[in-house]
This record gives C-alpha cells, sequence and structure tokens, in this order.
C-alpha cells in the first residue's frame, strides 16, 4: 500500500519511536525529518557558524547533503541548534523539497513537526503523539542514564529545555508545531511503546 502517514508532536513525546515501529510493520520507508534539521545544524557548527543567526547566505552554505546516520546528532548544542535553524524560511524552503521526495514514490512514515500541516497536508493518515513534558523529559532522561537514574536537578533542567524547545518550535511564525486539523491525537504519557504502535496500527487496519 502507498500510504502517506506523517507522524508529528512535540520532543520527545514518542513520535520517532512510533514512526519507525509502524513503519516497519507497514513496510513502509521511515524519514525522521528532525534529522534534517539536526544536520544542517551540525554542519553549521563545524563550519564555525551560529545557528542561532539568521542568514540566508552562511545558512544556504550548511545545505550540503549531509550524513544522517550520525550518532552525534542527539547532542544539547544540535537540539538547540536545531531549533534555531528551523525558525529559518530558507532553510525550511530546501528541506521542504527533500521530505516530499522522499515520500512521493513509494509512500512513508514521515515524522516531525509540520509534516500533517505543512508538508503533506493530504497525508492518507496523521498522528499528533504527545505527553506531559515531565513523562517526556523522564523518558528522554532515561534513554540518557539508564532506567534507574535518577537525579532531581538534571531531570528538572531537562524539563525546562524541552519546554523551552517546544515553545520556540509553536511560536515560531514559519510552520509552527501545531496538531493538524485531522490528526489523529495520541496521548502516550500511561502508554508505553509497545501500546502505542498497537493503536496506531488498529486506526490504521480500520481506515484502509
Ligand atoms: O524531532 P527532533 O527533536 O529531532 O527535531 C529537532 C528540531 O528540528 C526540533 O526542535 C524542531 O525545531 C525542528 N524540526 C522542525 N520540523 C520538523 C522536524 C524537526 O522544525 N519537521
Amino acid at each position: 500500500m502507498r500510504l502517506i502517514i506523517a507522524v508529528d508532536g512535540p520532543a520527545a513525546a514518542g513520535k520517532g519511536t512510533l514512526a519507525k515501529s509502524l513503519a516497519a510493520s507497514l513496510r513502509l520507508p521511515h524519514l525522521d525529518t528532525g534529522l534534517l534539521y539536526r544536520a544542517v545544524a551540525r554542519q553549521m557548527i563545524l563550519a564555525g557558524l551560529d545557528p542561532s543567526v539568521d542568514d540566508g547566505e552562511r545558512t544556504a552554505q550548511a545545505l550540503q547533503p549531509a550524513d544522517l546516520l550520525r550518532d552525534d546528532l542527539r547532542v544539547p548544542d544540535i537540539d538547540r541548534g536545531a531549533s534555531s535553524v528551523a525558525t529559518q524560511p530558507p532553510v525550511r524552503a530546501a528541506l521542504l523539497k527533500r521530505q516530499r521526495e522522499f515520500a512521493t514514490e513509494s509512500g512513508a512514515v514521515i515524522d516531525g513537526r509540520d509534516i500533517g500541516t505543512v508538508v503533506f497536508p493530504d497525508a492518507d493518515l496523521k498522528f499528533f503523539v504527545t505527553a506531559s513534558a515531565g513523562v517526556r523529559a523522564l523518558r528522554r532522561y532515561q534513554q540518557l542514564h539508564g532506567a534507574s537514574a535518577r537525579d532531581e536537578a538534571a531531570l528538572s533542567a531537562l524539563t525546562a529545555e524541552i519546554e523551552a524547545r517546544d515553545r520556540k518550535d509553536a511560536e515560531r511564525p514559519v510552520s509552527p508545531l501545531r496538531q493538524a486539523d485531522d490528526a489523529v491525537l495520541v496521548e502516550t504519557d500511561s502508554m508505553d511503546a509497545g501500546a502505542v504502535l498497537a493503536h496506531a496500527l488498529a486506526i490504521v487496519r480500520e481506515r484502509f
């Protein structure tokens, strides 16, 4: 089935995990669009540029084909850098084209912030995955430090960081983080990854 499924939501809500497992279950390609913004931020930082400075010329230089499989794209500098470059219209325009090309031929599950609203407003199915900031921070913290680790100060710093990034993503004028009117809302506070996948697959099977 050549389906385009959009999975949007705030940071660390579980949308990447859902998109990846949904793609595997449905045998569709998966694109994590956050990696595109992260790769641009990384290239800017490596070139000695400040990702928070909006300068079309300099940003354009950072838009070379990027290696998206690097494991050093999920570090705090790049978290912040990616949400800065993501506010810049020339960056979004260049990445929009790449995202559409990726999915148009064989369908895909694509996760990000604006997939259901801007990149594929006519997607066959849209999910908006969310959870409270505290739950999202705890999940990210445990990913970084292991399931039994617990440092309240570090956890509250991470919660503040996640809230700041959500605010920046939701308040920017271009392609802000927003639930599409026709998206299925999935609140994952009390669901684990397996339950989220089962719920999403049930919706796919009901509709197609
Ligand atoms: O999803 P991830 O946390 O990897 O995304 C990193 C940043 O890239 C986000 O905070 C957001 O600013 C930006 N982004 C975006 N639009 C997307 C995907 C990511 O603006 N479709």
